[in-house]
């Protein structure tokens, strides 16, 4: 092919990719006129996946990939995360009377709520792409991620307090033993079960399956006092519990 019919080609099929996204790069402006940066564009973003208004995305925007990588390297992602968690603690330290009877239980997710994909988004995953399940299982498996200095804290407060932890993941069963040594690796230790997807539990939605274990937690006596989650789909259904933590998580989105 010809290099201009190249450039022509790179041309149109810049202009089909501008009209179809919600924000004109070229005139910098919303669709009422707003005249905005692309860090306004993707703040914007990054904030109504954050309060949900924003579901299912399968890819960040593609405009948006190196602000998102950003955003989770940085001061800011951690500050934001802090303040969930220490509002978790007011929580149990103010509105939970526990009844101190190894029945008060806890629920923590593990990826980047524990253990940090920060790393595995960062350098193998092509922005703008589907997340790929058998490249993140890959590196799930190799038992490196690092943990979040602050869930960590956290997860030691709540374990000092005498509740019971429950690590509700949405792996499968058969990274049981990575997950687990990789936890222990960077300093997770005395949880009551880890909780994985089996077989059966593919065909339910990843929301219907966290549901579906805290039902059994309840149905043997637990009170499950709170969640802390990166994914609404940790959070949302029934049963659920007094109260729900929400991290940031830009990165992907599972139902
Ligand atoms: C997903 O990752 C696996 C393992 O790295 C690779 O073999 C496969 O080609 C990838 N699939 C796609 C659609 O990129």
């Amino acid at each position: 092919m010809a290099r201009s019919q190249i450039l022509l080609l790179c041309f149109l099929s810049l202009c089909i990719g501008l009209a179809f996204a919600d924000w004109n790069i070229l005139n910098q402006r919303t669709k009422n006129g707003l005249k905005i940066s692309l860090k306004n564009y993707c703040e914007s973003w990054r904030m109504n996946v954050e309060i949900h208004n924003i579901r299912q995305f399968e890819v960040v925007p593609e405009e948006c990939e190196d602000y998102i990588v950003k955003y989770v390297t940085s001061t800011q992602y951690k500050v934001d995360s802090e303040r969930a968690l220490d509002e978790s603690l007011v929580y149990l330290s103010t509105s939970c009377s526990l009844k101190k009877d190894g029945r008060d239980a806890w629920i923590f997710d593990v990826d980047d709520t524990l253990l940090s994909n920060v790393p595995y988004y960062k350098n193998y995953h092509n922005g703008g792409e589907k997340l790929n399940l058998t490249s993140l299982e890959e590196w799930q498996g190799q038992g490196n991620a690092p943990a979040l200095e602050y869930s960590l804290k956290l997860f030691n407060e709540i374990k000092s307090r005498g509740l019971q932890i429950f690590l509700v993941s949405s792996r499968r069963e058969y990274l049981r033993s990575d997950t687990t040594d990789n936890l222990m690796k960077v300093g997770f230790h005395g949880w009551k079960s880890l909780i994985l997807r089996g077989p059966e539990d593919e065909q339910v939605s990843v929301q219907d399956y966290k549901a579906g274990a805290r039902k059994k937690l309840i149905s043997q006596g637990y009170r499950i006092w709170g969640i802390v989650g990166d994914q609404y789909s940790s959070i949302e259904g029934l049963p659920s519990a007094k109260r729900t933590f929400k991290l940031p998580n830009p990165m992907y989105y599972v139902s």
